[in-house]
Parts: structure tokens; C-alpha cells; sequence
């Protein structure tokens, strides 16, 4: 038998090559691939760091060091990973919020939205025990605060924070396993994007105009290879300006700062990923409050293609709904910027609102206007 002939080349070929592409796909459609790009650069980096890395309280941090200093081309792996993360939420993000804009995660592409909610949950674990790696005082302070969070569960709380600490506190098993599973998380997002690719190519991909029928279509390749290549090169530029220039911008100057369980920094802050959920955490006063907030604020994207109750899908005819789209996007980046502000006045009240408002979203504007725009589409047709 040939070797071409085998069926791993034909999945290939009919989901990477010639799978039957909408024409009108503008450059957003690129980020999808670029996500899958940065998946890769995570995992290769990775496990090159890993060969140089010691999971070691007391060896973490000089380990680190080592990589930067003796290691060949261990700053520019190290820059690429750590960087790389931040890169991989901002692809993400866009990701989302394209799918948001377009609706992408409406009927019926349910599923694909709900295997990348599961992909954005495991991607905030994996990124999250990786910060805790290089053991410096936002490592140390980061995992005990959030790991923390949890004793807030009535009666078995405390029990759980010790279970996932494997200890008293956030020590040595607790690296441990948070270094095991960093290392393993990655392959099941790989298998679950796969999932991902076959949920999309199932129904076909939206586009633009948000219709489902009569569209018309080309090969993947070679079109939508060149176009995603427009993407791939501006986003490698961004990405190596800031690995070159930029290496630490990112990151905060106490990761620098070996960990100290005695001393305990003035901010603790999450990376800026995190800063919009950490600001809905804050905003309630109660301790229990605040983490099932934050929690819901992800789990509320899983009802999203339910929440949604308007006929049409993309947003670029619906001007209540697109209003709503910026207003929102508007809101998740003040959000940001309160997660990274100290608890005051008037940080706290302007949290308190931008969270109320990320809910409300969700749960009555997203439904309100979606049928208040079936009614005008539907009297304009009567006319
Ligand atoms: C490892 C992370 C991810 C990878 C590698 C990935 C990959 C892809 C790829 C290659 C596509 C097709 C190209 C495109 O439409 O952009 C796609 C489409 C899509 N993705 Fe993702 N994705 C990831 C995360 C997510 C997340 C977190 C969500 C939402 C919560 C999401 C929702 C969607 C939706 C709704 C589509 C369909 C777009 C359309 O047809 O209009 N993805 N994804």
C-alpha cells in the first residue's frame, strides 16, 4: 500500500487542505490558527525548558537562573514561554470576542463554543501553575492567595485547600504537582483542539455575514494559507518585539525575589490575563460571594449559545446588539484595569459596576435585545 493512502493523510488532507472555506472570511478568521500556534511555541519551549528545570523549593528559582545565565539560548527559550503565555490569552481573547461579535456560537455551533470553553478553563489552570514555577514572591503569594480562595466552600473547604496543597501551605508537594500538571494540561488542550477542529468543520465555519446557506467556497489551501500567513507574520513581529525588547513588561519585578513565606508582598497581582475575573472576585466584600462570582463569570459562557435569542446571527445588523457588543468589550477592559488597581475608593465602586454590568449582559441585555430585534425584523417583513 502506499503510504499516501494511509487514513491519516486523507483526515489531513480533507480538514487542512481541502476543507470547503466561506470566501468572505475576513483576517479575523486568522486567529483561530495563530491560537494553534501558540499551542505549539508553548509546548516545544516547555519541554525545553523542562530538560533544565529543577521542581525544588529550594532549587526553582536558582534553577530558572541557571536556564537564563548557562543554559544556551535559555533566556530566549525562557522569553519566548513566559511571553508566549501572555501572547496566547491575547489571541484567545480576540478569538472569543470574534466569536462574540460574528455569533459565531450560535446554533449550530454550540458544541465547538462549549469545547472552547473547556480549552480557555484549562488554559487559565495550566497558566496559572506555571507562574507558581519560578518560585519567586508573586509565585509563592499568587498560589496562596487563589488556592486560598477555596476554603471560602462551607465545611469541606479547608480540607480541599490542604488536599490541593498536598501540605500545611504552599510548599514543596504543591510545586511539585503544580509542575506535573503544567506539563500535562498542554496535550489535553492539543487533543481537545483537535475536537475543536472536527466540532467546526462538522458544520463549517460562520462568516461575516453570519448566513448559512448559499455561501460560497473555496479550498483551504492554498487561499486561506496565504491570507492566515498575513496574520502569522504581524503576530511574530509583536511577539519577538516584546521577547527582544520588552522581556519583562509583562511579568511583575517581584518574580525576581526568591520566595519568601515570611514577607509578604504589598500587591499581590495575578498576571494581566487574570486582572477581569480577579476584579469581579474583589468586588463583592464577601469572601464566599466574590469566588462564586468569579467562577460564574466563566461558567456563565458555557449557557451563552442559549442565552442568545435573536434570529439573526452576527451582530453587524443589529444595532442595539452591536452597541452591546462594544459596551462589553468596553466593560471586560476596565475590568482589567480595577484588577490591577488596590482595594479603594473609587476602584472598588467602579468594579462593583463593571461586574454588575458583565453579568447583566449575559442574562438580560443579551436576551432582552435579541427579542426586541426579532420584533422589528419581523414587522419590517409583515411591511
Ligand atoms: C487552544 C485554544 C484554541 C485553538 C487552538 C482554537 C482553534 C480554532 C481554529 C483553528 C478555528 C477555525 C479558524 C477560526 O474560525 O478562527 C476555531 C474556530 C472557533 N473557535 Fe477556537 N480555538 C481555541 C480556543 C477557543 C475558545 C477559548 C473559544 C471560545 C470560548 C473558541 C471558539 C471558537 C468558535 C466559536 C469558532 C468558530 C468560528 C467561526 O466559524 O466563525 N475557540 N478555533
Amino acid at each position: 500500500m502506499r503510504i499516501i493512502n494511509l487514513p491519516i493523510f486523507s483526515v489531513i488532507k480533507n480538514h487542512l487542505i481541502d476543507y470547503p472555506t466561506p470566501i468572505n472570511l475576513n483576517y479575523f478568521w486568522g486567529f483561530g490558527s495563530l491560537a494553534g500556534i501558540c499551542l505549539i511555541v508553548q509546548i516545544v519551549t516547555g519541554i525545553l525548558l523542562a530538560m533544565h528545570y529543577t521542581p525544588h523549593i529550594d532549587l526553582a528559582f536558582i534553577s530558572v537562573e541557571h536556564i537564563m545565565r548557562d543554559v544556551n539560548y535559555g533566556w530566549l527559550v525562557r522569553y519566548v514561554h513566559a511571553n508566549g503565555a501572555s501572547m496566547f490569552f491575547i489571541v484567545v481573547y480576540i478569538h472569543m470576542f470574534r466569536g462574540l461579535y460574528y455569533g459565531s456560537y450560535t446554533a449550530p455551533r454550540q458544541f465547538l463554543w462549549i469545547i472552547g470553553v473547556i480549552i480557555f478553563l484549562l488554559m487559565m489552570a495550566t497558566a496559572f501553575m506555571g507562574y507558581v514555577l519560578p518560585w519567586g514572591q508573586m509565585s509563592f503569594w499568587g498560589a496562596t492567595v487563589i488556592t486560598n480562595l477555596f476554603s471560602a466552600i462551607p465545611l469541606v473547604g479547608s480540607s480541599i485547600v490542604y488536599w490541593l496543597w498536598g501540605g500545611f501551605s504552599v510548599d514543596n508537594a504543591t510545586l511539585n504537582r503544580f509542575f506535573s500538571l503544567h506539563y500535562l494540561i498542554p496535550f489535553f488542550i492539543s487533543g481537545l483542539a483537535i475536537v475543536h477542529l472536527i466540532a467546526l468543520h462538522y458544520h463549517g465555519s460562520n462568516n461575516p455575514l453570519g448566513i448559512y446557506f448559499k455561501i460560497e467556497k473555496i479550498s483551504f489551501y492554498p487561499y486561506f494559507y496565504l491570507k492566515d500567513l498575513v496574520g502569522w507574520i504581524t503576530f511574530s513581529i509583536i511577539y519577538l518585539f516584546f521577547v527582544y525588547f520588552l522581556p519583562n513588561y509583562l511579568g511583575h519585578p517581584d518574580n525576581y525575589i526568591p520566595a519568601n513565606p515570611m514577607v509578604t508582598p504589598t500587591h499581590i497581582v495575578p498576571e494581566w490575563y487574570f486582572l477581569p475575573f480577579y476584579a469581579i472576585l474583589r468586588s463583592i466584600p464577601d469572601k464566599l460571594g466574590g469566588v462564586i462570582a468569579m467562577f460564574a463569570a466563566i461558567i456563565i459562557l458555557f449557557f451563552l449559545p442559549w442565552l442568545n435569542t435573536s434570529m439573526i446571527r452576527n451582530i453587524e445588523f443589529k444595532s442595539i446588539s452591536k452597541k452591546l457588543f462594544w459596551l462589553l468589550l468596553a466593560n471586560c477592559i476596565i475590568l482589567g484595569w480595577i484588577g490591577g488597581n488596590s482595594v479603594e475608593y473609587p476602584f472598588v465602586e467602579i468594579g462593583q459596576l463593571s461586574a454588575s454590568f458583565y453579568f447583566m449582559y449575559f442574562v438580560c441585555l443579551l436576551p432582552l435585545s435579541g427579542i426586541v430585534e426579532n420584533y422589528f425584523i419581523i414587522s419590517n417583513i409583515k411591511k
